[in-house]
C-alpha cells in the first residue's frame, strides 16, 4: 500500500510540474502570441525609434506630433528621454496603444549618469577590470533609477589613431585589453541580468571597425584585409556578445565598400550567424538613410529594404523603415520573415526586461531620488578616478623626485585654464545637471581640500585653453616666482574630443605650449597636468618641466583624484591603453606593428629601414607605459619549459621586487611573438597582464600560464589556429620595456 501511496503522490507532482509548466509560457511564446495580434504597420512600428524632444546627439528631424505616433503604435523605443516623470509619461501614451506594447528608453550613458566617471578610455588606463565593471554597475543603478532601460554603451571599437576624436570612448589600441574590459563592461551594465530593476541592456557599438575610419576621420571609409578585421577590430564585440550583451549598434562607417548597416557579411554572417546573436541591432543616428551619402542606396525606400534585408533591426532616427517597409513588404522585396525575425528580436528584449509585466518598472520616484546623491557612488567615482592617472615622468628636483608632493609645502602656484574649469572636467558624453557647478570638484578645490593650514595656493589662469590670447603670463610667472612649485594645468577643451570631433593637430591648443615654456623659464620645478581625451603630442613641454601627469578628464571627482595622488594618498598606478605619438607624422603608431623586411635596428636607425628620416622611431610613450613613486625591479624570467608539446601548458614566471620607499601597484605585462608564421606576425602581443600591490621592500612571483590558445591567430583561409615553431614570451613593465626568452612549441 506505501509503495502505491508513494507512487500516486510521484504522479500528482509530475501532472503539476508538468501543469505548471504548460502555464508559465517561455518568453519566445509569449513573444509569437503577441506577435500574432500585430499589424504589418505595428511590426514596423516596433523596429522605428525617434530621439525624444528634450535633447539630442545627432541631426535632428522635425516632424509630426511624437506622441499621436506613440498611441498609434509607430514607435518602438525613443533615446534621449531621461527620468521618471518624461519616462513615465510617454509609457502612458505607449499604454494607450491598441496592443499596449512597451517602449523602450534609451540612452548615452558611456561613462556615468548622474556621478560621472573618468572617460572610458580613463578607465581602460586603470587596466583594473572590477574597478571598470563597478563603474559600469553605477552607471546602470544610477540609469535605471532615472527610468533608463538601455545604455549605448560599451563602444569597444579599437583605435590605432589618435586623430579620430573617438577615441576617448572606447579601450584604446589593444585587442586583448579591449576584449576584457568590452566584456567587464557588459557585465557592469546588465548586473545581476535584464528583469532586475538596477539592470539596463548593454549595446555593444560600433559594429564595427569603426575606429579605423582612414585619416582618423570620423566617419570616414574602413577598409581593411578580412583577416586584419577578425584578428584585430573584431574580437571586442565578440567578447561583448559572449558577455551577453543585449543589443548591438551598427556603426556609420563602410567596411570594404559596404555600410555596416547594411553589412551581410557583419551583421548575418558574423553576428547573428557565426556568433549565434539573439538580441537585436539599433543603427546608428540616421545611418540607414545616410546609406543615400554613402551611394549605397538610391532613396530611402531603398536604404530601408537594404537595411533590413542585411539584419538592421531597429531604425534609429532616419524614419526609412516607418515610412517605407510597409511598401516593401507588400512588393516582396523585404519578406515578412525578416520583419518578423527583427520584430521577435526586439519584443523578446522587452519580456526579458519585464516591460510587459510591469511597464512602469523603471518609474520608481523613490529610487530615482534615492540614486540622485548616492555619496558610495560619488566615492567609488574619486576611486576609479585616483586609478586612472598615469604618471609620465617624475624627475629628480634637489635629489629627490619632485612628486610626490608635501602636504606641507609652503607655497604651490596653479598656473593654467584647466586650475578652475568645472563642467570640462566631465569630458565628452556627459550630463549637465543645474548643480555640477557643486558637484564637480574642481582641481583648485581639490587642493584646498588637501592642503594644510601652513601652505599657501596661488592661483593665475595664464591663458585660455584655444586662444592667442597671452596678456594673462605676466601674472602666471610672477605667482610662480614667488612659488616652491608650481602646478601647471593644461589640455583640450572638452569638446575637442569625441564624436565628429578629429583633429589633424594633436597639440596643446591655443597658447598654452608658450605658457609652460614661460613658467619653466623661472627656474621653478614644474608640475604638468594634462587633461584631454586622446594622446596629445606635448614633446617641448615634456622635455622641460620636472613631472607630467596625464589626467585625461577624470569625471566629478577630478580634483579631488588629482590631488589624491599629487600628493602621494595614492601611488599612481595606470598603465597607458594607448600608443602616445612623437608627432601627427608617425599616426598610426602602435605596438603591435609587423616587423617588415627591413625593421630598424634601433630608434634612429633610418640606413634603409622602414623608419622615418626627421623622426625616432618609437612612440613618445608606449602602450602600457607609467611609472609610479616607487621602484619595481624584475628579476630573469624562468620558464617551466623551452620545448613543449601540443596541448601542454607553459609557467613563466618573474620575481617582482619593490625596491622604492613606498607601497605601490605595478601591472605586469605578459607579450608573446610568433617568430614565423604563415602570415607575418605582430613583433608582440599583449596575451596577458597582472597587477600586483607590493609594500615597500616586498617581492612576489608572478607566474603565466601560457597554453596554444595564446598563440592563435587567423591564417590567410581566416581559420583561427596556432603553428608549431619559435615563439618569443617577454614579461615586462610596458611594450617597450621586456625581457624576452625563446621557446619552441611543437604539435
Ligand atoms: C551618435 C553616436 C552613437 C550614439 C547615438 C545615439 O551619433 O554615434 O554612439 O549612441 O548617436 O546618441
Amino acid at each position: 500500500m506505501f509503495l502505491l501511496k508513494k507512487m500516486s503522490l510521484c504522479v500528482i507532482a509530475v501532472a503539476i510540474a508538468t501543469a505548471g509548466v504548460a502555464q508559465k509560457k517561455t518568453i519566445d511564446q509569449k513573444v509569437d502570441s503577441v506577435l500574432k495580434l500585430m499589424t504589418l504597420d505595428e511590426k514596423i512600428g516596433q523596429m522605428n525609434q525617434y530621439n525624444g524632444d528634450w535633447d539630442a546627439t545627432g541631426p535632428i528631424t522635425k516632424d509630426g506630433d511624437k506622441q499621436n505616433q506613440i498611441k498609434k503604435g509607430m514607435l518602438g523605443s525613443m533615446l534621449n528621454v531621461t527620468g521618471v516623470a518624461h519616462t513615465k509619461t510617454l509609457q502612458e501614451i505607449a499604454m494607450q496603444s491598441r496592443l499596449k506594447i512597451p517602449l523602450l528608453f534609451g540612452q548615452d550613458v558611456i561613462h556615468g549618469y548622474r556621478t560621472i566617471f573618468p572617460l572610458p578610455l580613463a578607465e581602460a588606463a586603470s587596466w583594473d577590470l572590477p574597478l571598470i565593471e563597478k563603474s559600469a554597475r553605477i552607471a546602470a543603478v544610477e540609469a535605471s533609477a532615472a527610468g533608463v532601460h538601455w545604455t549605448f554603451a560599451p563602444m569597444v571599437d579599437i583605435a590605432r589613431d589618435p586623430r579620430w576624436g573617438r577615441v576617448m570612448e572606447g579601450a584604446g589600441e589593444d585587442t586583448y585589453l579591449g576584449s576584457l574590459i568590452a566584456a567587464a563592461r557588459v557585465k557592469g551594465f546588465q548586473g545581476k541580468g535584464l528583469g532586475n530593476t538596477d539592470a539596463v541592456m548593454a549595446c555593444v557599438k560600433h559594429f564595427a571597425a569603426y575606429g579605423a575610419a582612414v585619416g582618423g576621420r570620423d566617419y570616414n571609409s574602413v577598409d581593411m584585409s578580412l583577416r586584419q578585421l577578425n584578428e584585430v577590430y573584431l574580437p571586442p564585440y565578440k567578447a561583448a556578445v559572449e558577455a551577453g550583451a543585449a543589443t548591438v549598434m551598427n556603426s556609420f562607417n563602410d567596411v570594404n565598400g559596404i555600410p555596416a548597416t547594411a553589412n551581410h557579411y557583419l551583421l548575418r554572417t558574423l553576428l547573428k550567424g557565426q556568433w549565434n546573436f539573439k538580441g537585436f541591432v539599433v543603427s546608428d543616428w540616421g545611418s540607414v538613410g545616410e546609406m543615400i551619402n554613402h551611394g549605397y542606396a538610391k532613396d530611402n525606400y531603398d536604404a530601408a529594404m537594404l537595411a533590413a534585408n542585411a539584419g538592421c533591426d531597429m531604425d534609429m532616427e532616419s524614419r526609412s523603415y516607418i515610412q517605407h517597409l510597409a511598401k516593401l513588404v507588400k512588393e516582396g522585396k523585404v519578406k515578412m520573415s525578416v520583419i518578423d525575425d527583427a520584430v521577435k528580436r526586439i519584443l523578446h528584449k522587452k519580456f526579458e526586461m519585464g516591460l510587459f509585466d510591469d511597464p512602469y518598472k523603471f518609474c520608481n520616484t523613490t529610487r530615482e531620488q534615492q540614486q540622485w546623491n548616492n555619496v558610495e557612488n560619488i566615492t567609488a567615482s574619486r576611486e576609479m578616478a585616483k586609478h586612472s592617472i598615469v604618471l609620465l615622468k617624475n624627475d629628480a628636483v634637489n635629489g629627490a623626485p619632485l612628486l610626490p608632493l608635501s602636504k606641507h609645502s609652503k607655497t604651490i602656484a596653479l598656473v593654467g585654464p584647466l586650475v578652475k574649469a568645472i563642467r570640462e572636467n566631465l569630458g565628452f558624453w556627459s550630463y549637465s545637471w543645474p548643480d555640477d557647478t557643486a558637484r564637480i570638484v574642481t582641481l583648485w578645490q581639490g587642493m584646498q581640500n588637501k592642503i594644510s593650514n601652513d601652505s599657501k595656493l596661488l592661483y593665475a589662469k595664464g591663458c585660455n585653453i584655444n586662444d592667442q590670447n597671452k596678456d594673462g603670463f605676466e601674472e602666471a610667472v610672477n605667482i610662480a616666482k614667488q612659488a616652491d612649485v608650481v602646478v601647471l594645468s593644461v589640455g583640450e577643451a572638452p569638446d575637442m574630443t569625441g564624436e565628429a570631433k578629429s583633429r589633424s593637430n594633436l597639440h596643446l591648443p591655443g597658447v598654452q605650449e608658450a605658457l609652460i615654456q614661460a613658467i619653466a623659464a623661472t627656474g621653478k620645478p614644474v608640475i604638468l597636468l594634462i587633461s584631454a581625451g586622446r594622446p596629445l603630442v606635448f614633446n617641448d613641454a615634456a622635455d622641460h618641466v620636472s613631472s607630467i601627469m596625464y589626467t585625461w578628464w577624470l569625471g566629478t571627482q577630478a580634483g579631488n583624484a588629482i590631488a589624491d595622488v599629487l600628493f602621494g594618498d595614492y601611488n599612481p598606478s595606470a598603465r597607458l591603453p594607448v600608443s602616445f605619438p612623437r608627432s601627427e607624422g608617425q599616426i598610426p603608431v602602435y605596438y603591435n606593428h609587423y616587423s617588415t623586411g627591413r625593421p630598424a635596428k634601433n630608434d634612429s636607425d633610418v640606413n634603409y629601414v622602414s623608419a622615418y628620416i626627421d623622426e625616432l622611431n618609437s612612440p613618445k610613450y608606449y602602450f602600457g607605459y607609467g611609472l609610479s613613486y616607487t621602484q619595481f625591479q624584475y628579476g630573469a624570467i624562468t620558464l617551466s619549459k623551452t620545448n613543449l608539446k601540443g596541448n601542454e601548458t607553459l609557467q613563466a614566471s618573474v620575481e617582482v621586487t619593490n625596491t622604492g620607499n613606498a607601497d605601490g601597484e605595478e601591472t605586469v605585462q605578459l607579450y608573446i611573438r610568433d617568430i614565423i608564421g604563415s602570415v607575418v606576425r605582430p613583433v608582440k602581443e599583449l596575451k596577458g597582464f597582472k597587477k600586483v600591490w607590493l609594500q615597500k621592500g616586498a617581492h612576489q612571483t608572478i607566474t603565466f600560464n601560457i597554453t596554444v590558445n595564446d598563440l592563435k591567430f587567423y591564417n590567410d583561409a581566416l581559420q583561427y589556429n596556432w603553428e608549431p615553431g619559435a615563439f618569443q614570451v617577454m614579461i615586462g613593465r610596458n611594450a617597450g620595456d621586456v625581457q624576452t626568452v625563446n621557446i619552441n612549441w611543437s604539435r
